[in-house]
């Protein structure tokens, strides 16, 4: 019944020309393969994981960037960049910054911190790559922070539309992030400083084009290049500890690929890990200590586009996905949690998993510092940390 309504509203709708978003080619040739029974299944529970900061965090804390002096970084939803201390979880997030926008991914740049600065790099959005500057001040002092918006555009003028996450090599010094995709992320419907990343992010895997790029900022030359393109939502990045790689979320095709970096240019692009995510992939991030990888699933495999993979011919299939894309409640996420850990040859160690969403829920980062790992949320108004040993 659903179906057959569906599909009269999309003949009336495609018989009138008439569409919410321009016109899309559905790719044939690879869909995502998921995992459907995941190995070395652990769960997120109340042994293992505990909430902190709920309520305090201003929404959605995507990352969770940790300093080397306990500090944590919480890029949120209200476009602030807090700060909480890793040791006292009763000491309250403080913000350091109002970047504005939806800051999504970021990562600290050690080799240009100091004593009195942290240097931070952050996938804004709305906007670009921006770098901070945060003076430390003591605990409980309010720290000084200057933002500047640092790569917008390409060389040729070609916009940077998407930015999403962040990864800067020890080498190098060269900041490494994603541009997830060609669709705009617009406002929240209402609101003058919310912007909708999730969305968006949907009209990109419904529609089904491959317009995410890998990109390389260099700090002293101030140039963007393009490392990598064609990615279907180019999503968490990291790269190696010696830098001769960087890994690579591709969201809607739910595998993670690998950009060597030793090769010459242009640098091959093999997939580092597929067909072991229950769902779709999101924050990506390396342990240099443990050699573990550990990638964000914020959402389980959706039975709807499984389904439309296989829908012939090609025409029929993106008038279907048209219509998807205008019912947002069709599409609405349900709660769940999970993420996989991996060793540094794609092999699953672990698949951590809160099947209700009750603890953690649309997890979008994973981060790891002794022997503990702080989830990020889109969506949640808290951080999760998961005790790896318990
Ligand atoms: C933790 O933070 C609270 C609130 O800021 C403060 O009162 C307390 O002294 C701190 N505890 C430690 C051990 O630093
Ligand atoms: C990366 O490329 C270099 C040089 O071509 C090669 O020696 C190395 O094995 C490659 N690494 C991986 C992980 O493929």
């Amino acid at each position: 019944m659903f179906w057959a309504c569906l599909i009269c509203v999309l003949a009336i709708l495609y018989a009138s020309n008439t569409s919410l978003y321009h016109a899309v080619t559905v790719p044939h040739d690879s869909w995502p393969k998921f995992s459907s029974s995941p190995s070395s299944v652990e769960a997120i529970s109340s042994r293992n994981a505990k909430i902190i900061h709920q309520g305090m965090t201003g929404g959605g804390p995507e990352t969770v960037i940790l300093s080397d002096d306990g500090t944590a970084y919480l890029l949120c939803e209200n476009g602030d960049v807090k700060s909480i201390q890793v040791a006292n979880t009763s000491s309250p997030p403080t913000t350091v910054a109002r970047v504005g926008g939806r800051p999504l991914g970021g990562a600290i740049a050690r080799g240009e911190c100091s004593d009195a600065e942290d240097i931070l790099y952050l996938a804004e959005a709305s906007k670009g790559l921006l770098r901070l500057t945060v003076s430390k001040l003591p605990v409980g002092t309010r720290r000084k922070a200057k933002v500047e918006l640092v790569a917008f555009e390409l060389g040729d003028g070609t916009p940077i539309v998407y930015a999403d996450d962040v990864a800067v090599g020890s080498k190098s010094g060269k900041v490494y992030f994603t541009d997830a995709s060609d669709v705009v992320v617009e406002r929240v419907r209402g609101s003058r400083t919310l912007f909708d990343t999730l969305s968006a992010s949907i009209v990109d895997g419904v529609r089904g084009e491959r317009t995410g790029k890998l990109l390389a900022y260099d700090p002293r030359t101030g140039e963007t290049e393009v490392l990598a393109d064609g990615i279907w939502f180019a999503n968490g990045v990291a790269v190696s500890e010696d830098e001769d790689y960087v890994l690579v979320c591709e969201t809607f095709a739910a595998r993670v690929l690998k950009v060597n970096l030793s090769a010459p240019r242009p640098h091959p692009v093999t997939v580092f890990a597929e067909g072991v995510f229950p769902g779709y992939v999101d924050g990506l991030s390396i342990s240099h200590a443990t050699g573990r990888v550990h990638v964000a699933v914020p959402s389980p495999a959706p039975g709807a586009i499984k389904v439309l993979s296989g829908v012939r011919p090609a025409w029929f299939n993106r008038v279907i996905r048209q219509g998807i894309l205008m019912l947002p409640a069709f599409i609405k996420p349900v709660k769940y949690g999970c993420f996989v850990t991996l060793d540094l040859e794609g092999k699953v160690v672990r698949t951590w998993v809160d099947e209700g969403g009750d603890i953690a829920n649309f997890v979008t980062a994973v981060e790891e510092k002794d022997g503990k790992l702080y989830l990020g949320s889109l969506k949640e108004d808290k951080v999760v940390v998961v005790d790896m040993e318990l």
